[in-house]
């Protein structure tokens, strides 16, 4: 049989076994079903409580739809674009110009942090309380061909105040079993455990994406280590979760206000508290740490690195809406979407009158300024192809927010995106602190990492190669 023939089996093989895998992962029980179907209510009414402390009583509009064929598919073409007016970051609220680094630090900063905190993501609370991290096990690994040294963490939220809520963070940090320095680390904002059930737990040689090296091959590689830390150990994915997790710790059981912090914050203060912990490891350099996600945790990714000035460089994976993408184009998902009771958790509850009584056009911030929160830091905004991820992340328009951010880097010394127009497919611009790649494959960072190494490499060095 040809290798080519064999390669078809192989695929066809793999595909047949992923997809029934999927099915009975996705066939849920009849307890499962009312456990959903109960959850659904206490979003409903988590997400009515909150229209309520706001004085809604207009219906938020619908968002559009992501399927591309339903009769509200959501704009996909560019020509549909609408125009629209983004605020200055540059611009102070008393009307006058941003001419320097100081009144940027000092003034305009806080002015859009503000804007951010209680109109979008939400604030964090005085009383957060804290968190104290336990090294659970500490063992020899394999990754790939690689020799790593991984411990196990646990962040002990403490809940003295209101015990019966626990949050315990999860997170595991892999570094070169060979190293003798402390080494750089990228954190990811991810899974430990597959949250499709049994897979395995180590990833066969070369199962990246493409049959490249896996992230965590690439990095260790080059003598860099990594973290995957656990959003949903931190706060849970829905409304419903709300009344739980660190927000529900803070809150003890009661509904968030209208400012509060909503999941995107909170994962964030997570990967903070992850920080405090590295700056204790002799395995790690808290000086070079990075933070990554993909779509709703490269949202988290990007607010993170909005509000921690100790993550030196950040690499955003199709964040979307939410995340980098300029929230009043039309294109994509929508405001609408995120201020929906699907998703309105991620942000404060604030965020939802741009869903009804007012527009995004209303909001005193957008993406671009979120970029800018991050600046002089190097920030690498990666997309999808439009064939293979879809268009409701809105590749042009999250690239769009690294334009825009450009002016604040540039006033303080540094570049933003070498380019302010769209680049073809494939087409690396990281010659600036603000990068941007949209790769070939899918809603995943994966085809990315090579080059958000090499990019990496300019702030970090060269590392030490490991055979
Ligand atoms: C949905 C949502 C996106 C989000 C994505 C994800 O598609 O609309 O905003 O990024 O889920 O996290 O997978």
């Amino acid at each position: 049989m040809s290798i080519k023939m064999k390669n078809i089996i192989c695929i066809v093989s793999l595909s047949i076994f992923l997809f029934h895998f999927a099915q009975a992962q996705f066939q849920r029980t009849p307890e499962q079903d009312s456990l959903f179907a109960r959850m659904q209510r206490k979003t409903q009414a988590d997400f009515e409580q909150m229209r309520k402390q706001l004085g809604l009583t207009v219906p938020n509009r619908p968002g559009p739809s992501g399927n591309p064929d339903a009769p509200n598919a959501a704009n996909r073409e560019e020509s549909k674009v609408n125009s629209y007016t983004l605020p200055d970051p540059l611009l102070l609220k008393n009307g006058k110009k941003v001419k320097d680094a100081k009144t940027w630090w000092e003034q305009r900063r806080p002015e859009i942090v503000e804007d951010f905190e209680r109109e979008i993501y939400g604030r964090l609370p005085q009383n957060i309380p804290s968190v104290s991290w336990q090294v659970v096990a500490v063992k020899d690994t394999i990754v790939g061909i690689f020799l790593g040294k991984e411990k196990t963490l646990k962040g002990v939220v403490d809940n003295a105040a209101f015990p019966s809520i626990k949050v315990e963070i999860e997170m595991v940090l892999v570094t070169p079993a060979k190293q003798q320095e402390a080494v750089p680390v990228v954190i990811e904002f991810g899974f430990i455990r597959s949250p499709f059930g049994n897979m395995p737990p180590i990833t066969p040689i070369g199962l990246g994406s493409a049959g490249e090296p896996t992230w965590k091959e690439q990095l260790l590689s080059k003598g860099w280590g990594y973290a995957v830390i656990v959003p949903n150990s931190i706060q849970a994915d829905s409304g419903a979760g709300l009344s739980e997790g660190i927000i529900g710790l803070v809150n003890k059981g009661q509904p968030r206000k209208p400012d509060d912090w909503g999941a995107l914050r909170a994962w964030a203060w997570g990967a903070s508290r992850a920080i405090d912990y590295l700056e204790t490891d002799k395995d790690v350099d808290a000086k070079r740490l990075a933070i990554e996600g993909l779509s709703r945790y490269g949202k988290a990714a990007l607010v993170a690195m909005a509000f921690e000035p100790r993550f030196s460089l950040g690499f955003i994976g199709s964040s979307g809406a939410g995340g980098a993408k300029i929230l009043r184009r039309v294109f994509g998902e929508q405001v609408e979407n995120l201020a929906s009771s699907a998703e309105y958790h991620w942000f404060c509850g604030n965020f939802i009158k741009y869903a009804s009584i007012l527009t995004p056009n209303d909001m005193p911030v957008d993406a671009h300024e979120l970029v800018a929160l991050c600046a002089p830091r190097p920030v690498f905004i990666s997309a999808g192809s439009p064939h293979v991820e879809g268009q409701w992340v809105d590749a042009k328009g999250m690239f769009l927010g690294g334009v825009h951010a450009g002016g604040v880097y540039k006033l303080l010394g540094k570049k933003g995106l070498e380019s302010a127009e769209f680049p073809p497919l494939g087409t690396p611009l990281v010659n600036g602190e603000i990068a941007f790649r949209q790769h070939a494959g899918g809603h995943s960072t994966g085809p990315n990492w090579s080059t958000w190494i090499a990019w990496a490499c300019r702030y970090w060095g060269n590392g030490k190669y490991f055979d």
